[in-house]
């Protein structure tokens, strides 16, 4: 038996997880997949009825699950943050999930914003440091609200820390890799301290897998690269800040945000998967958020927890419902979140090869 948790989180991350919950239910008892569905209501509504964010409580609780399923946080009535750095961040840090894996993968050219560029050159992988850089929360004001105020804000990047992520990305690269080869991506001109570590540290793991190729951009020139020429990318390990921003930019290339996923691992503990995106206030309430990214966040989690079968058709029905343009306005279709979800299971009724129902 599998326990998932579950976080809706505040606006379309309702919305878009009640399709994931949708695919999780119809999956559930088939190929010997036991999940047991909890949810967690985390987010604005808790926070501004009693001003409880993430109680220890809650904490202690999520330990006891094998993964967590995530909509996305962030609220206009809430301080900007409060949510953010106290749910979402929170949970990577305390579960020390490490690794933030963000596929970006175009799955119908149709989707592409780039001229000539299609299904086989947008095919890459960003791994994103989770724990440390500039996320670490180090800093503080001097002089704080006079003419003389400063901030300062740290970045904390720690030799473990970087070489588990790197080394993460190596062999991430073996097993699904293309080419396989780890490209890496910092601002070691400039961060002449924190990403000469990783430059040290990147270095010293590439020896040791002497089958992977290596390749290094600036974080500047891979935004250009990664527009003008995707198709050299294979795996990219980065810091956590950048790691956000060419997500964001990688979620443009697949199609939109609607379809990006990520994947907070910690190999050894709970680890969380959950959209790109986030709580999309501008369109929260209208059931028309694009549902597809919550839903290959659920197959990503299956693979994750060892049901590659079930996470491989979840995909391919992602897959099919694009090909078919059986999608939400921003992908120029006219389906709701709602029906988008009945749809993908409509297909995975289908699509029963293998499957083994108890
Ligand atoms: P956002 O990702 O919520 O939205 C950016 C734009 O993309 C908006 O125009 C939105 O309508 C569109 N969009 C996003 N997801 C979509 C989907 N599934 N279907 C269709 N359109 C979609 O980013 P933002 O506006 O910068 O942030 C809104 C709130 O979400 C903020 O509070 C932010 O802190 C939070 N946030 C949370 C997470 C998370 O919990 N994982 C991630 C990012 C942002
Ligand atoms: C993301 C989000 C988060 C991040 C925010 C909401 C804290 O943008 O998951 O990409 O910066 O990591
Ligand atoms: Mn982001």
């Amino acid at each position: 038996m599998l326990k998932i948790a579950v976080i809706p989180g505040d606006g379309i991350g309702k919305e878009v997880t009640d399709q994931g919950l949708k695919v999780m239910e119809y999956l559930n008892g088939k190929n010997g997949l036991q999940l047991t569905l909890d949810k967690f209501e985390l987010g604005a509504e808790r926070y501004l009825k009693n001003g409880e964010v993430l109680p220890e409580k809650v904490l202690k609780k999520l330990e006891t699950y094998n993964s967590i399923y995530l909509g996305a946080v962030g609220d206009p009535r809430v301080p900007a943050g409060v949510l953010e750095q106290g749910i979402l961040l929170k949970l990577r840090f305390y579960f020390d999930q490490y690794v933030n894996l963000r596929p970006v993968k175009l799955f119908k050219d149709d989707f592409s914003p780039l001229k000539n560029k299609g299904v086989n050159d947008i095919d890459f992988t960003v791994i994103r440091e989770n724990t440390e850089g500039l996320y670490a929360g180090v800093g503080g004001f001097l002089k704080k609200n006079t003419p003389d105020e400063v901030a300062i804000q740290e970045m904390v990047n720690t030799r473990k820390g970087v070489d588990r992520v790197i080394k993460y990305a190596f062999e991430y690269a073996l097993k699904y890799g293309k080419e396989p080869k780890v490209t890496l991506c910092d601002k070691s001109n400039v961060l002449t301290y924190a990403h000469n570590l990783w430059q040290r540290a990147f270095k010293d793991i590439a020896v040791t897998y002497p089958r992977v190729e290596t390749d290094h951009f600036l974080v500047d020139a891979i935004t250009m690269k990664m527009v003008r020429n995707p198709e050299i990318f294979d795996v990219i390990v980065t810091c956590n800040m950048f790691g956000d921003i060419i997500t964001d930019l990688g979620a443009e290339l697949q199609g939109g945000m609607g379809l990006a996923v990520s994947g907070n691992i910690n190999p050894d503990s709970v680890s969380m998967f959950e959209p790109v995106h986030g709580s999309a206030p501008d369109i929260a309430g209208q059931n028309k958020a694009n549902p597809l990214a919550a839903i290959l966040a659920v197959g990503m989690m299956l693979k994750h927890l060892g049901y590659s079968n079930l996470g491989d058709r979840v995909e391919k029905a992602v897959e099919q419902a694009l090909k078919e343009n059986q999608v939400t306005p921003d992908m120029g279709g006219n389906l709701s979140t709602d029906e988008v979800g009945n749809y993908i299971v409509t297909l995975l009724k289908q699509d029963r090869e293998g499957e083994d129902d108890e």
